[in-house]
């Protein structure tokens, strides 16, 4: 057997173990929540967003959570959450926060949920869109303005991002509607994806 044939066949093998969501992940400001609550509400599917869960579960805001009882307890919340949705039946369209994908045992259990898609966007148009954000307080930590902030952030995180996907998306600030539609494309045809979609 050949082994692009050989990788096609594990490929299947690893999708039959996929759940039927697809799971969106990126920057803070790249569109997740926007662009999950479009897509979802044209499929009419759920949406779901783990930051919301997490506001949910501790009765607390964001900012809250990390000023209280500090980031590392939030990412452990992140975990809890991933794990807590591996129960989930029927098909979701899930935003995830941020920063979840960086933890490494989070990363196979985003890839159980479903098709990940990298909402990828370029670091001016995350800080024009940051500039005067205030409900995360990954961005008021560290010195620098917004811009190095992002491009110092994203360079640490673009790794991560990727190897935590199954499909990039590039989404600038004009492509709303098109990359709502790639979404909706994708889930249609049960994960698959080709950039004509
Ligand atoms: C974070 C992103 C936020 C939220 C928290 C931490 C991060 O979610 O989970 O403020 O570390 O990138 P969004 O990506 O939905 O803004």
């Amino acid at each position: 057997m050949s082994d692009q044939v050989n990788d096609k066949m594990c490929d299947k093998v690893r999708n039959q173990e996929k759940g039927n969501n697809i799971v969106l992940i990126g920057f803070m400001g790249t569109g997740k929540t926007s662009l999950g609550k479009a897509a979802a509400r044209k499929l009419k599917i759920p949406f779901l967003d783990t930051d919301d869960l997490i506001v949910k579960k501790e009765g607390m805001t964001i900012n809250e959570i990390f000023a209280t009882k500090g980031e590392a307890y939030f990412r452990s919340l992140e975990t809890q959450i991933i794990k807590e949705l591996q129960e989930l039946e029927g098909g979701h369209v899930i935003a995830a926060g941020g920063g979840l994908p960086l933890r490494e045992e989070n990363r196979p259990l985003l890839k159980k949920l479903g098709q990940v898609i990298y909402i990828r966007t370029s670091p001016q148009i995350l800080a024009e869109r940051l500039e005067s954000d205030t409900k995360r307080p990954v961005l008021k930590q560290g010195d620098g303005t917004i811009l190095e902030k992002v491009e110092r952030i994203l360079g640490e995180r673009e790794p991560k991002y990727v190897d935590a996907a199954d499909i990039i998306i590039e989404n600038d600030g004009r492509s709303f509607f098109n990359t709502a539609k790639k979404l909706i494309n994708i889930y249609r045809k049960g994960g698959e994806y080709n950039d004509q979609s």
